[in-house]
């Protein structure tokens, strides 16, 4: 990572790249997975940081000792995509119902003097069911789509591969965007003084959920996405980028998020073939 790459590659790389330079960009409140698709400059510019001093600690961290750390850029990408169920998918589903527990409780214990908590037991319910969908689309087919797609070749599902994508990284803005709004509003999970047990419980475990949901985006939307996306010719991600465009530029007075999934569903089964 010289100093010279690292102006050069997207924050999403750069922590693809090294995973320890995510502890960088969450220090600097950097997002770096969902947000990950920017520059250091356009990042630092827009939170009002020094791009400089952030890429002297990258370089820095980047001369010191690697240590244990996983290389997942050069892992094949069925083995990540089961890594990711295995890991992130089995600690997401584990915890949420005991987040949806704790966060009902401190609502109920704490919200009158405390009313910020009725908010993070509403969003973070929502994170629930969003989050089941989720992972059971991505586990029935995403998942195995891009499997399938490394031994067959086969243009529908090159086709569902691209769509579900365009959904997932969707999905992941907003779980991630709710995530960012319980940090807001709860202080980056600061304890109030008449905070009790369940309170430490909750709030520790919230603090961990948002810090595995980061880890677990990342490695979907910039490594296993990014290289599903690499198995596509030149020409096919051309077609796809002007469907896409076209999609976009359409003065459309009912668009909205679910008209255009189906759009691109519609549009990838026509050009993908
Ligand atoms: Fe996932
Ligand atoms: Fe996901």
């Amino acid at each position: 990572m010289t100093t010279e790459k690292s102006e050069l590659r997207t924050i999403g790389q750069i922590v693809a790249d090294d995973y320890r330079a995510a502890a960088i960009f969450k220090q600097a409140g950097i997002d770096f997975c969902c947000g990950g698709n920017k520059s250091i400059e356009l990042a630092c510019s827009e939170k009002n940081l020094d791009a400089e001093k952030l890429t002297i600690e990258l370089k820095e961290l980047e001369l010191s000792s690697p240590g244990q750390h996983q290389d997942f850029n050069n892992w094949e990408l069925g083995f990540l995509a089961d890594y990711i169920m295995n890991t992130h998918h089995k600690y997401v589903l584990k915890t949420l119902p005991e987040l949806v527990f704790y966060t009902k409780k401190i609502a109920d214990a704490h919200g009158e003097n405390h009313p910020e908590l009725l908010e993070v037991a509403s969003l973070f319910s929502e994170i629930n069911s969003e989050l089941r969908q989720h992972l059971k689309q991505e586990e029935e087919v995403l998942f195995p789509a891009i499997k399938e797609v490394m031994k067959s070749n086969a243009s529908e599902t090159k086709a569902t591969i691209v769509s579900e994508i365009s959904r997932m990284s969707e999905e992941h803005e907003f779980a991630g965007g709710a995530m960012d709004k319980i940090n807001e509003i709860t202080n980056g999970y600061a304890l109030p003084e008449d905070a009790c047990n369940t309170y430490r419980v909750a709030f520790k475990l919230l603090e961990e959920f948002e810090d595995d949901l980061h880890t677990h985006v990342h490695l979907e939307n910039n490594i296993l996405f990014r290289m599903a996306d690499q198995m596509f010719s030149a020409d096919e991600q051309q077609t796809l980028i002007d469907q896409f465009a076209v999609v976009e530029s359409e003065a459309d007075p009912e668009f909205n998020a679910e008209n255009s999934i189906a759009k691109i569903d519609f549009l990838a089964s026509i050009y993908m073939q």
